[in-house]
């Protein structure tokens, strides 16, 4: 299967509404592909707060709306934070009817109070055991984080230093959530507290986009990118039932089990976007992929391993983190990254001889996870 066109909207806080932003991305893509739209044959659409916060469901019959007189099969996946890398993974499954399949994602998320946005993000949490009790998302990370750095001794330090390259990386994308700040250290050390030991700047914000691939069964260009393997996993959602707080068993499973599919070992990826929604789950998730052993990621963030320029590029649109979470959307911009990578379009965030890259898309706090590997077709 092959990734044939991409495209994404700016991130951050926009005027757009839902159906402005999924069409701009749709349109994106489509420019992007030089693909008749004739040619696509069902759609999915990754949403995850449109019910709660813009009272709109069944939001595959209005995307129906802008392919008129078509009546495609149109589904909407839902996995909370997860749903774009969801989405994609039941588009492939579907590629056994299709030909080709548009996956969209879309979300708004701004405009509304902290205290109605933080409620409607809870919704991903088991009600009994995590939103009555009032748990929000980023306690939950920040009881991750402590348990992580009482195990193997990391620091908030070490967490600061995932957030300096994720605003760095976003400066240098145009399309990033906060592409126009320029974030030092001191900045980061001194925001706010949010959830002990987590700070302003271990939050990934709260974002407006929308993004979207076409897939293929056959190559169109040169430009065309293959994806090798889609695995998707879950676990029990809230932290109550969970053994261990310093892994995600989800996001370990559907790793071993993407490589297994792309027949590649984590140290043949060149680059990946990670689910960092908060600073903590980027060090998580390097070593629920793989990249490094448990207990080890702070070294390999202390000496650069994972800058743009180091031997396992890691985020380098930003990140959830500084290019921004639309929390529908984020699945595909991950992947809509690692096309723009592999394909050589990356401009000053170019990762060099990038030729396997992977997403890892994570919903809730461990609940679901999905990745997926792509690769460069050399001629
Ligand atoms: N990182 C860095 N800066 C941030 C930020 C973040 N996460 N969130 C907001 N800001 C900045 C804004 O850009 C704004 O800056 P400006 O004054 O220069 O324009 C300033 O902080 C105030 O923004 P505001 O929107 O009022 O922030 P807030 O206090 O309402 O929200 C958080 C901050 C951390 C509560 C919010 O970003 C949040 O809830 N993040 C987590 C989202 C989440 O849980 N997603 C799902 C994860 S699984």
């Amino acid at each position: 299967m092959y990734v044939i066109g991409i495209g994404k909207t700016k991130f951050g806080v926009t005027t757009q509404n839902l159906i402005q932003l999924a069409e701009e991305a749709i349109n994106k893509a489509m420019v992007d592909s030089s693909f008749p739209s004739e040619n696509i044959q069902a759609i999915y659409v990754s949403n995850f707060l449109g019910g709660i916060l813009q009272n709109q469901l069944h939001l595959n019959s209005v995307i129906s709306g802008l392919f008129p007189h078509r009546h495609l099969p149109i589904i909407r996946v839902e996995t909370a934070c997860a749903s774009g890398g969801a989405a994609v993974h039941q588009a492939l499954i579907a590629m056994n009817k299709f030909e080709n399949i548009l996956v969209l994602g879309v979300e708004k998320m701004t405009g509304y109070d902290s205290g109605v946005i933080s409620k409607a993000i809870a919704s991903a949490g088991d009600v009994e055991r995590d939103q009555l009790p009032g748990l929000s998302f980023p306690a939950s990370y920040a009881f991750i984080a402590q348990k992580y750095m009482e195990k193997y001794g990391a620091t908030s330090d070490d967490l600061d230093l995932i957030s300096l390259k994720a605003h760095y990386n976003a400066t240098l994308n145009p399309s990033a959530h906060f592409q126009h700040k320029k974030i030092d250290l001191n900045t980061i050390k001194n925001s706010v507290m949010v959830s002990s030991p987590l700070r302003l700047f271990d939050c990934s914000p709260v974002s407006d986009g929308a993004a979207a691939i076409i897939i293929s069964k056959k190559r169109h260009s040169k430009r065309d990118v293959e994806i090798i393997a889609s695995s998707l996993k879950t676990d029990f959602i809230s932290l109550t039932q969970r053994e261990d707080f310093t892994c995600f068993p989800a996001a370990k499973l559907a790793a071993a089990e993407a490589y297994q599919q792309a027949k590649v070992s984590p140290s043949d990826i060149n680059l990946a976007e990670v689910h960092d929604c908060f600073t903590i789950a980027e060090m998580v998730a390097m070593e629920d992929l793989g990249f490094c052993a448990p207990g080890e990621s702070k070294e390999w963030i202390k000496m650069g391993r994972t800058a743009l320029q180091g031997s396992l590029p890691i985020n380098t649109d930003g990140g959830l983190k500084a290019n921004g979470h639309p929390i529908g959307a984020t699945g595909i911009s991950q992947i809509y990254e690692i096309v723009t990578q592999l394909r050589g379009e990356a401009g000053s965030r170019q990762v060099k001889a990038a030729e396997i890259g992977l997403t890892h898309n994570v919903g809730g706090v461990g609940g679901t996870a999905a990745i997926h590997i792509l690769k460069k077709i050399n001629e």
